[in-house]
């Protein structure tokens, strides 16, 4: 990594030996995954359907938990964390963008935006003026007052990151950000991911089924029957 706020090298993501099993063990998601990621990163995870990926994402996000491995996020152990610790991991530390954006739709993107920051040590002003910054980045400054419904799959995606980034997260999840847009949209979405990336110093790990857009990351982790291949 060239970036001088990531020359430190620091640790972003250990899994080592992660597995997840569902349905009283029948289905057996995570098989032993491996991974590391330094802080600083982008990383894209690809792998076909049904390989392991959004379970990966959402061990690594704390929103469930592995059944055996070792999981660290910045040198936090997923198994020792407690409820508290791992919802303030997930606000304050991780930001999560999805396949679905998951935007509230009777609020304006700048309101989504600030919904966010909520609750939080900024004052609504200050939660307001973050919301238009951040939307001004994603370049939807015009349409900040726009309800959702009323924007393109592309510019929801890109609320949906200026929402994932209010609260400065150092590690950035993003779940087939790309999956519902048409390819030029998505390799769009997916520049823009890069650029942020690279301006804040942050690590980003992007899962993508598409093998053209992955290219674009510094480096591509494949998935194959939950396990790194
Ligand atoms: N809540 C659940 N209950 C039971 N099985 C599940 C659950 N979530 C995932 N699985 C199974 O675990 C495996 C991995 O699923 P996962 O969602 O991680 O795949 P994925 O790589 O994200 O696939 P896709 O590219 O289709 O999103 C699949 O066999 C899936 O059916
Ligand atoms: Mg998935």
């Amino acid at each position: 990594m060239s970036d001088a706020k990531n020359a430190n090298g620091a640790q972003a993501i250990r899994a080592a030996g992660l597995v997840k099993r569902y349905q009283n063990g029948q289905i057996t998601a995570l098989d032993g995954l491996d991974l590391e990621v330094r802080a600083g990163e982008f990383v894209a995870v690809c792998g076909p359907s049904g390989c392991g990926k959004s379970t990966l994402l959402n061990l690594i996000a704390g929103i469930d938990r592995p059944d055996a491995g070792e999981l660290a996020v910045f040198g936090k152990r997923a198994a020792t964390l407690t409820e508290v610790e791992t919802d303030a991991l997930r606000s304050g530390v991780i930001g999560l963008v999805f396949q679905l954006h998951n935007l509230l739709p009777q609020l304006t993107a700048a309101e989504n935006v600030q919904v966010a920051m909520m609750p939080g040590e900024r004052t609504a002003a200050q939660r307001a003026a973050r919301a238009e910054e951040l939307l001004t980045r994603v370049g939807l400054a015009h349409r900040m007052n726009a309800l959702p419904p009323t924007l393109s799959g592309g510019e929801r995606q890109r609320v949906a990151v200026a929402r994932a980034l209010a609260n400065s997260p150092k590690l950035l999840l993003a779940d087939e950000p790309t999956g519902a847009l048409d390819s030029k949209t998505g390799g769009q979405l997916f520049e823009l991911l890069g650029e942020i990336q690279r301006e804040l110093g942050m690590t980003l790990l992007v899962v993508t089924h598409d093998e053209h857009i992955a290219a674009r990351a510094g480096r591509v982790v494949r998935i194959l029957d939950g396990k790194v291949c």
